[in-house]
């Protein structure tokens, strides 16, 4: 199979997941978190702001994407679950259909997401609930979150992101967690670990931060099951 049969979209997609995906990706127990700071970076079309706050947690977003007004981000939602869907059009065989039916239900699942994130974006994007921001560049202090996850960015878009971006993105994200760091997935999009992944935990250490590689229950691209789990608070795994 060459690359161009490959899942793959033009650009980084804006697009998002349910609560309940990233429970399951990140192996999270929400009520275990109640209270606490808790950033999703890139937050994207997610749900997860959303459905965290109304559990109880004081949960923010950041994403390059959030200083686009309501109604532009809302569409533009819209038009890239519809590209990100055709994107597995004749390659369904690469993925796992074990959390998700079909495609059809991988469609379901990123409406009902991008629509609780829109209508929460909506009557809060004025506020610290969702924050624009860059990585490998964070405008937050040190130890803001008790928990920062990422997903989908880190290791995914191998092709246009480079390993000094990552190394830079995995040290801010450390930098603004006060106990721990999860990003999803360690894979590309042709479901091969990413190759430095060595490396980039090497300069973790070196910076003071253990880390696990953590099997999930979730697995979308094949060969993907796990997650990286960066430990901030001193007494590590
Ligand atoms: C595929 S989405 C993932 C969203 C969500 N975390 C998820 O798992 O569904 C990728 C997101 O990364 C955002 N993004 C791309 N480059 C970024 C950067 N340098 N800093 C922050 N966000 C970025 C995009 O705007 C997009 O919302």
């Amino acid at each position: 199979m060459g690359s161009s049969d490959r899942y793959a979209i033009d650009d980084v997609a804006f697009v998002g997941r349910t609560v309940g995906e990233y429970e399951a990706m990140f192996d999270l127990d929400l009520s275990s978190w109640a209270g606490e700071p808790v950033l999703d970076c890139p937050g994207g079309a997610c749900a997860f702001v959303a459905g965290a706050n109304a559990r109880g947690l004081d949960a923010v977003g950041a994403d390059l994407l959030y200083d686009v007004p309501p109604d532009e981000l809302r569409a533009k939602c819209r038009r890239d679950v519809d590209t990100a869907i055709a994107g597995f059009d004749g390659v369904e065989d690469q993925f796992v259909w074990e959390f998700y039916d079909g495609v059809p239900d991988v469609r379901d699942h990123w409406t009902t997401a991008y629509r609780q994130f829109a209508a929460d974006y909506a009557d809060h994007y004025d506020t610290d609930r969702y924050v624009q921001a860059q990585l490998p560049d964070l405008p937050f202090d040190d130890d803001s979150f008790s928990l920062v996850l990422s997903a989908h960015l880190l290791f995914l878009y191998v092709d246009k992101l480079d390993h000094e971006f990552h190394e830079a993105s995995l040290l801010e994200l450390a930098r603004v967690a006060r106990e721990e760091v999860r990003v999803y997935p360690l894979a590309r999009f042709d479901g091969k670990r990413y190759p430095r992944l060595d490396e980039l935990r090497a300069t973790l250490a070196d910076a003071g931060y253990a880390t696990e590689v953590r099997p999930v229950s979730f697995e979308f691209l094949r060969e993907a099951p796990e997650m990286l789990v960066v430990e901030v608070s001193s007494g590590a795994f």
